[in-house]
C-alpha cells in the first residue's frame, strides 16, 4: 500500500475511493455558509458536509428533525459559492427521504438542482434501500450514514455508543455491505466501537468516514463549530478541539463593548 499523497485539484466520489485504495486518509468537515465554506475549502479538506447539524449549530435547535429541505438547500447552495477544490455532500434532511422512494428522489434533485452540490447522504440501512436505489439510479451520488444516527434520536432515546452489542454490530455490517452493493460511494460510522469500525472499513472497497469511529475508519469527518471550540458545552471522548473559539470570541467582543461604551472605538484615524 502506498502512502504518497496525490494531488487532487478537484476532489470527486471517484477520487475518495481512490484514496482509500492508496491507503491516504481522507479529512471531511462540516460547514454550512459561505465565509467558512471558503476557509475549509483553502484549508485543502477534502469534503465538505453540509451536515443537518446545522439544525443544532446553526438554528439552536436540540435536535437535526426541525431543519427542513429548504434550509439545507439554502447553506448548501452557500456552500457551493465558496469552493473551488472540496467535493460538497449534503444531508437529506429527516422527513425528505423515509415516507416514499419518488419522494427521496425528489428530495435530492432538489437539492443537486437547487443548490448545485455534488452527493447527498442518508441515514440508515435496509429499510431505505428503495429510496437509496431510485437516488442512485437518477445518477446522484449518495453516501450512507450508520451507527449512531441523529435523526432516529427518539428511537434510541441517548447518544451513546452504537452497536456495542453483537446483534447489532452484525446488522450494521451487513447494512453497511448493502449500501456498498446498491453503489454508495461511502459511508460515514458515528460513535460506533474501534474494532467495529476496523471489521467495516477492512470489509469494504468503499471508504469509511468515522466520527467517534476511531482510528481505523478511511477518513474522519468533525462537526467545525466542535472542532474550533465554539460549541464549548459539547464534549464527548472522540472530539479534539482544536482552538477554543468560544472563549476567544468572547474576549474579542467583550473588548468591542468596553471601547465603545468608553468612546475608544472609533478613534480618529478611524473615521471620514
Ligand atoms: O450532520 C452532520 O454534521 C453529520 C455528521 C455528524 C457526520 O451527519
Amino acid at each position: 500500500m502506498s502512502t504518497a499523497k496525490k494531488e487532487y485539484k478537484r476532489v470527486t466520489v471517484k477520487s475518495l475511493v481512490d484514496m482509500k485504495k492508496n491507503g491516504e486518509k481522507i479529512s471531511m468537515l462540516t460547514a454550512y455558509d459561505y465565509s467558512m465554506a471558503k476557509i475549509v475549502d483553502a484549508a485543502n479538506v477534502d469534503v465538505i458536509l453540509v451536515g443537518d447539524s446545522a439544525s443544532n449549530v446553526m438554528a439552536g435547535h436540540e435536535t437535526t428533525l426541525p431543519i427542513t429541505l429548504d434550509q439545507m438547500i439554502y447553506h448548501a447552495s452557500s456552500v457551493i459559492r465558496a469552493i473551488d477544490r472540496a467535493l460538497v455532500v449534503v444531508d437529506l434532511p429527516f422527513g425528505s427521504y423515509q415516507s416514499d422512494s419518488k419522494e427521496a428522489l425528489r428530495s435530492a434533485i432538489r437539492i443537486m438542482k437547487e443548490s448545485g452540490a455534488h452527493a447527498i447522504k442518508v441515514e440508515g440501512g435496509a429499510e431505505i434501500k428503495e429510496s437509496v436505489k431510485r437516488i442512485l439510479g437518477a445518477g446522484i451520488p449518495v453516501m450512507g450514514h450508520l451507527g449512531l444516527t441523529p435523526q432516529s434520536i427518539y428511537k434510541f432515546g441517548t447518544y451513546t455508543v452504537r452497536a456495542k452489542e453483537e446483534e447489532e454490530a452484525t446488522q450494521l455490517l451487513q447494512d453497511a455491505k448493502l449500501l456498498e452493493k446498491w453503489g454508495c460511494f461511502g459511508v460515514v460510522l458515528e460513535k460506533i466501537p474501534a474494532q467495529l469500525t476496523k471489521t467495516v472499513s477492512e470489509s469494504l472497497s468503499i471508504p469509511t468516514i468515522g466520527i467517534g469511529g476511531g482510528k481505523y475508519a478511511d477518513g474522519q469527518v468533525l462537526v467545525i463549530h466542535d472542532l474550533l471550540g465554539m460549541t464549548h458545552e459539547f464534549n464527548p471522548r472522540f472530539l479534539r478541539r482544536y482552538m477554543n473559539l468560544y472563549e476567544d470570541m468572547s474576549k474579542a467582543i467583550g473588548q468591542y463593548v468596553a471601547d465603545v461604551k468608553s468612546r475608544d472605538f472609533p478613534n480618529n484615524e478611524e473615521q471620514y
